[in-house]
């Protein structure tokens, strides 16, 4: 399996799916980029692998990525970050009734806007080197509907998937591939508010009998910037161990 490119950026990257795939492009020889809120795991990783550097930036704010993140050369972009906030200050379930406009302005400049900006930045690079590959990490919450995750959440990851087609279209005469990747539940410090009794309850829908962990994810976003994939672009792959198997 052959991977294109050099370089790799990686959102959210010091979270539990977004270290996985650093760790998983850096031993398949590229050099990767790490960009997250909290980088301590992340520079832990990098003292091991020289391959692999960290940037801190809030990638809420289209400031600090427009700041931090702008001028660099990058052929495959991991879309990653994410949050799902599930509780609100005063420990109760976040419901579309009580959601504040903060609430949900914050999940949307994470979950899309930071896809669209840090995309943004990436183009012109790739669109004159005439090669890159996209992946937008968005969840099966955006087919069925969240389990424990918010309305928020489960908006802002449909609009990821409308994002990757668009854009798909828009940039496959470049030699730019776009595609994304549904994650399941998958055992992160995302899920680690959600009780332990309510995560493995959801193990008997999983027809794999099991739940996803991360290098579940991050092979499968290698295998989409690889040569393996050269023919798919605007689609989005579901990686959950048949918890949801649809149109
Ligand atoms: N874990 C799951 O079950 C699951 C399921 C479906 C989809 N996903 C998606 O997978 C992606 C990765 O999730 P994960 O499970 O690894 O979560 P995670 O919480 O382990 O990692 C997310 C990372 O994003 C960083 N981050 C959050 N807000 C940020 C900001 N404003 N600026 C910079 N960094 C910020 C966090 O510091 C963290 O390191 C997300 O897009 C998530 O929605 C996860």
């Amino acid at each position: 399996m052959e991977i294109g490119g050099r370089s790799v950026m990686i959102t959210g990257g010091c979270g539990g799916i977004g270290l996985e795939m650093g760790r998983k492009f850096a031993a398949a020889g590229k050099e990767v980029l790490l960009v997250d809120a909290k980088i301590d795991a992340g520079m832990a990783l990098a003292q091991e692998n020289p391959a692999i550097s960290c940037i801190q930036c809030d990638l809420s704010s289209a400031q600090d990525i427009e700041h931090k993140l702008a001028g660099k050369s990058i052929d495959i972009l991991i879309n990653n970050v994410g949050i799902s906030p599930k509780f609100d200050a005063a420990g109760q379930r976040v419901k579309t009734w009580t959601m504040t406009l903060d609430q949900w302005n914050a999940v949307m400049a994470t979950n899309v806007t930071s896809f669209f900006l840090c995309t943004r930045l990436c183009l012109p690079g790739m669109m004159a080197r005439k090669f890159g590959r996209i992946v937008n990490i968005a969840s099966y919450a955006a087919r069925i509907g969240g389990y424990q995750a918010a309305v928020h959440y489960t908006t802002s990851k449909a609009a990821v998937l409308g994002f990757t087609k668009s854009l798909a279209r828009e940039v496959a005469p470049y030699g730019i591939l776009v595609n994304a990747i549904n994650p399941g539940r998958i055992e992160t410090p995302m899920t680690r508010d959600v009780p332990k009794e309510v995560s493995e309850g959801l193990i008997p829908q999983i027809s794999c009998g099991r739940l996803g962990v991360p290098k579940d994810i991050a092979n499968v976003a290698l295998f989409l910037c690889s040569d393996l994939a050269d023919y798919m672009t605007g689609t989005a792959i579901e990686v959950n161990g048949g918890l949801y198997v649809g149109p």
